[in-house]
């Protein structure tokens, strides 16, 4: 299958995408991952991504529709994948479309978490992560069983410098003005699928299983 997660920041995209790599088999690509590894590596991608993330603003379309060209070629993302965080502009999308229109593929699924602004302050402000997984906890919904440490590999947990209530407000502004557009570019493709992102991660994963059908 071929999926694309989309959703204001705190909606769910991170904490529900291994419960669908996992029993679809497909490979997960995180474009907000893979700029934040890239920032800390600091690679001449990081370096040129790095200011608008720290503002809660938009790379250049550019930039990420790079890393998805090259991380498609994948040989583990030939058989069926998940965007997590892309494409975030009409542009990026018609983008994706050159390239999968190329590979003489179509994509099966857009999951749309809609959720109220009003509860995004509270999980983003919460949430802790482990930089080397991508694993995500919350102080409140989700706690380590040691605070701050990783359940599995016993590594450090940390905030993302995003994740503050200042910084939010610009990543939803963007959402509204840049990446709701692309909603509605998918809808008019009857690909659409609208969850309820505020409930519990469990009834979002099985609203999530439902739109999917079965694997393969
Ligand atoms: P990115 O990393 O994609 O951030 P985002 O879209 O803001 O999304 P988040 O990762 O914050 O939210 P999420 O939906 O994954 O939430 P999670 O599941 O962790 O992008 C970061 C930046 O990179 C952008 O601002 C931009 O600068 C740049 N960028 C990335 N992609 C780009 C692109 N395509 N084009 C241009 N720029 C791009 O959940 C959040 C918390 O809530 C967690 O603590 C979790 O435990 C908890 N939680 C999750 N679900 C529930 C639930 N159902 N109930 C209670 N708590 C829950
Ligand atoms: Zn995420």
């Amino acid at each position: 299958k071929r999926v694309i997660l989309i959703g204001p920041p705190g909606c769910g995209k991170g904490t529900q995408s291994p419960v669908i790599k996992e029993q679809h088999c497909l490979c997960h690509l995180a474009t907000g991952d893979m700029l934040r590894a890239a920032v800390a590596a600091q690679t001449p991608l990081g370096v040129m991504a790095k200011q608008a993330m720290d503002k809660g603003e938009l790379v250049t379309d550019d930039l990420v529709v790079g890393i998805i060209d090259e991380a498609l070629h994948r040989p583990a993302c030939s058989k069926g994948f998940i965007l997590d965080g892309f494409p975030r502009t009409v542009g990026q999308a018609q983008k994706l479309d050159e390239m999968l229109a190329k590979r003489g593929e179509k994509l099966d699924k857009v999951l749309n978490f809609k959720i109220a602004d009003s509860i995004l302050e509270e999980r983003i402000t919460g949430r802790w992560i482990h930089p080397a997984s991508g694993r995500s906890y919350h102080t409140k919904f989700a706690p380590p069983k040691r605070p701050g440490i990783d359940d599995i590999t016993g590594e450090k947990l940390i905030q993302r410098k995003d994740d503050n209530a200042t910084v939010l407000k610009s990543r939803l502004e963007a959402f509204h003005k840049q990446t709701s557009p692309v909603i509605n570019y998918y809808e008019r493709k009857g690909l659409v699928a609208t969850l309820h992102a505020e409930k519990a991660p469990e009834v979002v994963t099985k609203e999530i299983e439902k739109a999917l059908g079965s694997s393969s």
